[in-house]
């Protein structure tokens, strides 16, 4: 169906915006961009939905309440909020703040429909575990950007002498009553079977270690709130975690880190629209092996400890050689939105996606916005065109999402997105960020 007082011709081939517009008619909310604006102003940048979330976690292990400072809006923190109330946690937000009152938990499982709100509340497993001994919840399954098996999660609190059942769906575990000393080698640097390892092993008796733990900023965020909590969880660096295990978790109250991928959204976005734009309370020393991208990109970059400015006055160089890797190299989580700056570059960017298979669903709706891209396998290869032209796309998952907004920024034309759910998974009051330095943005009501 058509959309009335919707202008359509946003491609160069009308032919083709037609048979796109024919194509899709989103029900519900959209966010619609007239692109081309330079983005000039500041950004007072989101707390990290990656951090929150495995702190949310964790709160379950406090016996007191906890208060959680610069936890965004965001629908993931949400769901976890939703999990944490069915927990018998009482929780209040106001503003970016949130308070936790853990003193009362009085269930071990989660019911299936919260669990397939949010992928990441397999991260509930390790902390339900630690406080309650046992924890009952579904199997998270895949999602949009891979299979995304918990293989590792389960092995390691089996080598934690957690009693693990697997069946039909659902995953049961029950804690051992005395737990040994116990050393994980990860075989990969996996974030969240890192998480649930903290998280299971803080409580009780006896020493975990973890090797080849992974080594993201929202472990040592995760670590910190623990140890304000009274939990020794220790970095050694180099991938080396160890928790000794402590009776008893006292409330706290934390400030969650900034968020760097949003950081890196909003680099991106001036890198294609060009302009002059100030990211403030970030930790840039959470990207310091990304910005040299955007250097090479073109983009003249000052940074201090807690913000960033970009300049950009030319079209975007090509971005050569990213591949994705467990940190401190190139995160997965910015491959899609990085895409989007290659697609208007100058020259030919190859992408290699190392982490998640199924992280280049965006290719395609960038595609219909114009880009030139040939995926074969893991690998991306962007030929740069001079423009990208407006059409209707739908957001594949959440930061392909953010690539095509990034894409409209600096289309000609009209972009107009869909299934804004999972932008509303990770980005807080995105629009408004980006209407405040300049952008043409809004997001309409569905049907
Ligand atoms: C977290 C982040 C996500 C980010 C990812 C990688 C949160 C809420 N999400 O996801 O945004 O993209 O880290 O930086 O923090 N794997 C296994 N077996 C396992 C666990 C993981 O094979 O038991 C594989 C995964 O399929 C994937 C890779 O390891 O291919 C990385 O996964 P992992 O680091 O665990 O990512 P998440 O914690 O799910």
């Amino acid at each position: 169906m058509l959309l009335s007082g919707f202008p359509l011709f946003f491609h160069k081939n009308p032919v083709f915006c037609i048979i796109c517009v024919e194509r899709r008619d989103f029900m519900d909310d959209t966010i619609i961009i007239r692109g081309g604006n330079r983005l000039e102003g500041v950004i007072d940048l989101q707390g990290s939905k990656n951090s929150s979330l495995p702190i949310l976690a964790a709160t379950v292990l406090v016996d007191g309440i906890s208060v959680i400072h610069n936890c965004p809006e965001l629908s993931d923190v949400g769901a976890a909020i939703k999990i944490l109330e069915h927990l018998g946690c009482k929780v209040k937000r106001d503003g970016n703040d949130l308070t936790v009152d853990s003193r009362f938990v009085n269930a071990c499982s989660i019911p299936d429909s919260l669990m397939r709100e949010m992928r990441s509340s397999i991260v509930f497993l390790g902390s339900v575990l630690g406080r309650t001994g046992q924890a009952r919840l579904s199997s998270p399954g895949g999602c949009e950007i891979g299979l995304r098996p918990i293989d590792l999660h389960i092995s390691s609190l089996r080598a934690m002498g957690v009693s693990v059942d697997e069946s039909r769906g659902c995953i049961s575990c029950k804690k051992e009553k005395t737990h040994k000393d116990t050393v994980i080698s990860l075989t990969f640097p996996s974030v969240g079977a890192t998480e649930n390892i903290i998280l299971a092993a803080a409580l009780g008796k006896g020493r975990t270690v973890i090797l080849n733990a992974a080594r993201e900023p929202e472990i040592k965020d995760l670590a910190d709130f623990l140890c304000g909590c009274g939990c020794k969880v220790e970095l050694t660096g180099h991938g080396t975690v160890t928790v000794d295990a402590v009776e008893r978790a006292h409330g706290t109250v934390h400030r969650v880190i900034p968020d760097r991928i949003a950081a890196l959204t909003y680099l991106s976005a001036v890198a294609v629209t060009g302009g002059d734009v100030l990211i403030k309370n970030t930790d840039t020393s959470h990207y310091q092996t990304v910005l040299p991208f955007f250097e090479r990109a073109g983009c003249d970059i000052t940074d201090s400890v807690d913000r960033v400015r970009i300049k950009m006055n030319r079209r975007p160089l090509a971005l050569r050689d990213i591949r994705t890797m467990p940190y401190p190299g190139f995160p997965t989580d910015a491959q899609a939105t990085m895409m989007a700056t290659a697609c208007v570059a100058r020259g030919t960017s190859v992408i290699v996606e190392n982490i998640f298979e199924g992280r280049f669903k965006h290719v395609g709706e960038l595609v219909r916005m114009g880009a030139k891209i040939k995926l074969e396998g893991k690998v991306a290869i962007v030929d740069g065109v001079e423009a990208l032209y407006g059409t209707r796309v739908a957001c594949p998952d959440l930061r392909g999402g953010a690539a095509l907004v990034v894409a409209g920024l600096c289309a000609k034309g009209v972009t107009q997105i869909g299934t804004l759910s999972h932008i509303d998974r990770g980005y807080e009051k995105l629009e408004q960020c980006l209407k405040n330095i300049g952008a043409d943005i809004e997001r309409c009501k569905g049907k």
